[in-house]
């Protein structure tokens, strides 16, 4: 069995801690990188965190942790909001999935309240900030423990 989780994140979180700060915080991706890989080693959890502005290549990486992920965390950015084929590939992976957004997405615009993603996900997090990504592995690492 694969102990690597992977951490995939969506459009424009690239940007992260450059884009709208105000709403996004100043940490960047790199940051979440290793405070995620910190975390996983303490639970015998190798990471993976990868970043596409581009969704299928969000549905190849399902895909591929169909076969190399115990578990996959996603912040799909807006993808969250219209991406059936993120679903649909989520669909098809056996593992734990838990959704993260940085920001209180119920708290901002209605077009934001809905997630596609949320049909398949085992737990989200929102509003937490990046915290939510750790908060998000060490949930991982329970579920993993059964
Ligand atoms: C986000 C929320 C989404 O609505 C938005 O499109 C993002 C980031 C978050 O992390 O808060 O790109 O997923």
């Amino acid at each position: 069995m694969p102990r690597t989780i992977y951490i995939l994140n969506g459009p424009n979180l690239n940007l992260l801690g450059r884009r709208q700060p105000e709403i996004y915080g100043h940490d960047t991706l790199d940051d979440v990188a290793r405070r995620c890989a910190e975390t996983g080693a303490g639970q015998g959890l190798e990471t993976l965190l990868l970043q596409s502005n581009h969704e299928g290549q969000i549905v190849d990486w399902i895909h591929e942790a169909r076969d190399a992920a115990a578990g996959i965390i996603i912040n799909p950015g807006a993808l969250t909001h219209y991406s059936i084929a993120v679903l649909d590939a989520l669909n098809t992976f056996d593992g734990p999935v838990i959704e993260v957004h940085i920001s209180q997405v119920h708290k901002r615009e209605s077009f934001r309240h809905h997630s596609y993603v949320s049909l398949r996900a085992d737990a989200v997090m929102a509003g937490f900030g990046v915290h939510g990504y750790v908060l998000a592995m060490r949930h991982m690492g329970h579920l993993l423990a059964g």
